[in-house]
């Protein structure tokens, strides 16, 4: 059972409420993908589930977190009764623990040790403090990716630096054990084929800090928009955004960083590029109306959203599961089973 078309594939994890950030920077690009090109592609929106425990979590509301999240999914308008979309559980597809093992026996200790995240948390908390699954998950996620011989996979600039280990351990093991798998696109080439006009991922930053990206583990939620948040709430972070005493509303990310995230979010709201609202608002001296114009959008897109979210039907969710949950087992243990003959288990 292989894939017959090529794979766009992404995940988002379930330990709180998806943010701006999630939904524009991989969510938005794959549900896309599956309205305008499922048929040429074979699109695949999971839950990484496994991947929960990296970070502390809320054991007893994980199952409704899982649930939420794929609630979300559909929402954002991903279409469930398209026979090339698939949504599904990682941990109700076993081959996704079993290949990270053969994987981890390929990994470098010191490549995982390199990893921005680890490192940066390791120097916060110390390593007595990080589990190995969060050392380790770089390699789950590269058999998130390769199990299904994905091409593309939709991510925010921050998941940079996994898809190109992804790319790198894949090869190694192409080199050692013949084609096993398909590497999945450079983020460079990644950005081309999702359209970015700056040729990058995208990074939304927080609001209250805009060096730092949006992230729904902020701990004041602040600078962060939940697409969970009551608009007039949202309505507000976005008013006390932080901004700058240029007086002029450029897109300058070095020297304007705050204005520069609100133009940009302005954009992918309205579904248009930054040089239109750029352009708009050439010339404009105060922020005070900018920001009410960013601030009203993002009101209206989460009024929107949230009406789409509650009319999610859950049977229609539990059938595309059961569903795209058997196919994905057979392909990914067809993946898997390639695997294991390489290295000499079967
Ligand atoms: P996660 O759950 O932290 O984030 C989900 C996606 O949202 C993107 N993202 C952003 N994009 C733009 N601006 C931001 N401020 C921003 N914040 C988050 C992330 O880049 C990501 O694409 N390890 C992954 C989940 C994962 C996965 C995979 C993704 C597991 N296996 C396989 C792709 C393929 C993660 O923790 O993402």
């Amino acid at each position: 059972m292989q894939m017959t078309k090529p794979v766009i594939l992404t995940g988002l994890r379930a330990n709180n409420d998806l943010q701006i950030g999630n939904y524009f920077g991989a969510l938005l690009p794959i549900i896309l993908m599956a309205k305008q090109r499922a048929g040429e592609y074979q699109i695949n929106l999971f839950m990484p589930d496994l991947h929960s425990f990296t970070t502390p979590v809320d054991h007893a509301q994980l199952q409704n977190n899982i649930m939420n999240n794929l609630r979300i999914f559909t929402a954002a308008g991903l279409p469930l009764d398209n026979p090339d979309v698939h949504m599904y559980r990682q941990s109700y597809v076993p081959a996704h623990s079993e290949l990270t093992w053969i994987l981890d026996c390929f990994a470098g200790f010191g490549e995982l040790s390199r990893m921005t995240e680890f490192k940066d948390k390791s120097a916060r908390l110390g390593v007595e403090h990080i589990g190995v699954g969060q050392f380790n998950y770089p390699v789950l996620m590269a058999s998130d990716i390769l199990l299904y011989q994905a091409a593309y996979v939709p991510v925010g600039d921050d998941q940079r630096q996994h898809i190109e280990f992804t790319r790198m351990l894949a090869e190694r093991m192409n080199n050692r054990f013949g084609e096993l798998f398909t590497l999945p696109a450079s983020m460079q080439e990644q950005a081309e084929f999702f359209g970015s006009s700056e040729g990058r991922a995208l990074r939304i930053m927080d609001l209250q800090d805009p060096t730092k990206k949006m992230s729904k583990s902020d701990e004041s939620g602040k600078g962060c928009i939940f697409l969970g948040d009551e608009p007039a709430v949202a309505h507000k972070k976005v008013m006390s955004a932080t901004t700058d005493s240029v007086a002029q509303v450029n897109h300058d990310t070095i020297n304007q960083p705050g204005v520069s995230n609100l133009l940009r979010i302005l954009a992918l709201l309205r579904g248009v590029e930054l040089e239109v609202v750029v352009h708009e608002f050439n010339g404009v001296t105060s922020y005070g109306d900018f920001k009410r114009t960013v601030a009203d959008e993002v009101a209206a897109f989460l009024t929107d959203f949230q009406a789409k979210l509650a009319a999610v039907d859950d049977t229609a969710i539990k059938s595309k599961l059961a569903e795209s949950e058997a196919l994905m087992n057979q392909q990914a243990n067809q993946t898997l089973l390639n695997v294991q003959k390489a290295v000499g288990l079967r």
